[in-house]
């Protein structure tokens, strides 16, 4: 009986690390200070030297992240933010949690990000902001994306939470917004023991402000100057990330080489594969036919789980009806929602597993 294969194993992952993060947690507890401390103040060090920006504020979740990255922008309550609507629901609830506007443009069909071709036709006069997400790993069209948002006059936020330290040319992910947000729930490349995030940025001003808003607003124990919420991260969860931040290198080149693997093995099929990328960090491996779900259940059959990102896109979700985005609005998403797979994908996989995977998958279309 072969065993089954997850779509990502977290377990694993965290395996291979236990016994520094067990020293780490271990140091925590001793310390007696398990909120925003000493730890947190080391990992978000490093962690801006690691994107290559000046600041980084760490938070509890990607969400909190960006929900302060846009209210640090000084945008105002009902100020519309552009995004993509093919992306995890929480780009856009971040946008409403801000009181502002989110507004949807399509994507290009083969990386599955924003296409700049389309944005000027979606901004109006109360676009204040952009938000590219670097989608499955792999950075969006960002030098046409600022070319706009510059001419424009608009506050570039990437979010970046599937793709901690991918690149485009020379610039990492991190070095093309005014600030950018990172996730490190438990599946990311970059995962916390839990949830956390963090906001990237050379701006003085707008870290000041993420500062301040993720602690109460406050300036002194008791002095609360602004709306702020508690969206601290533990100390924990910085001290096991300052472990795995030393590994995300080499476990990004692992899921490099795992993807070019699936590629090669899957090459000639009626599948549509991702484009090849030595710049992305292939968060997720997705690939897409209109014949989805038949070719997931023979997979699930041999024991070999996938999932769907994403089942539904943001403009049809209830969350946003207000919106009033109707159906067929935005062809390539709503298409893209019909037809992608994500195979499993996380460096333990191994040659092995992408060579059983794509095996079954070359079954399902003989
Ligand atoms: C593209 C994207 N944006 C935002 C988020 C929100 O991050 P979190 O779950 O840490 O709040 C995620 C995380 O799943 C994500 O994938």
């Amino acid at each position: 009986m072969t065993p089954p294969i997850p779509l990502i194993d977290v377990r694993a992952a965290q395996e291979s690390l236990h016994h520094e993060i067990s020293e780490a947690v271990e140091r925590v507890l001793r310390s007696g200070r398990f909120v925003q401390g000493a730890e947190v103040a080391r990992f978000e060090e490093r962690f801006a030297s690691y994107c290559e920006a000046k600041f980084a504020i760490a938070v509890d979740s990607g969400t909190a992240a960006l929900h302060l990255a846009l209210l640090a922008c000084c945008l105002r309550a009902g100020d519309e933010v552009l995004t993509s609507p093919f992306t995890f629901v929480a780009t856009g609830t971040a946008i409403l949690h801000a009181a502002m506007r989110p507004a949807f443009s399509d994507i290009l069909p083969d990386t599955l990000t924003l296409d700049p071709d389309r944005i000027e036709a979606a901004l109006t006069s109360r676009t204040r902001a952009v938000v590219p997400v670097h989608l499955f790993g792999r950075i969006a069209e960002m030098e046409r994306i600022r070319a706009i948002a510059e001419r424009r006059g608009l506050f570039v936020i990437e979010d970046a939470c599937q793709a901690h330290g991918a690149r485009r040319g020379a610039r990492t992910a991190g070095a093309w917004g005014h600030a950018t947000v990172f996730s490190f729930y438990p599946s990311k490349n970059l995962s916390a023991i839990g949830d956390g995030g963090i906001v990237v940025t050379d701006d003085e001003k707008t870290a000041a402000e993420v500062r301040l808003r993720r602690d109460h607003g406050r300036t002194s124990k008791y002095e609360h100057g602004v709306l702020g919420w508690n969206y601290r991260m533990d100390e924990v969860q910085a001290a096991a990330l300052s472990v795995k931040l030393d590994h995300l290198d080499r476990w990004n080149r692992q899921r490099q080489d795992l993807a070019g693997r699936y590629h090669e093995r899957l090459s000639n099929l009626p599948l549509q594969l991702p484009p090849p990328s030595s710049d992305a960090v292939w968060h997720l491996y997705v690939v897409r036919t209109p014949r989805r779900d038949a070719l997931r259940a023979h997979l699930d059959r041999r024991g070999i789980e996938t999932g769907i990102h994403y089942p539904c896109p943001l403009h049809r979700m209830p969350v946003f009806s207000d919106l009033g985005y109707e159906e067929g609005r935005f062809p390539e998403a709503e298409r893209a929602a019909r037809e992608v797979l994500s195979l499993p994908l996380y460096p333990q996989l191994g040659a092995g597993g992408v060579d059983r995977i794509a095996s079954e998958v070359r079954a399902f279309f003989a």
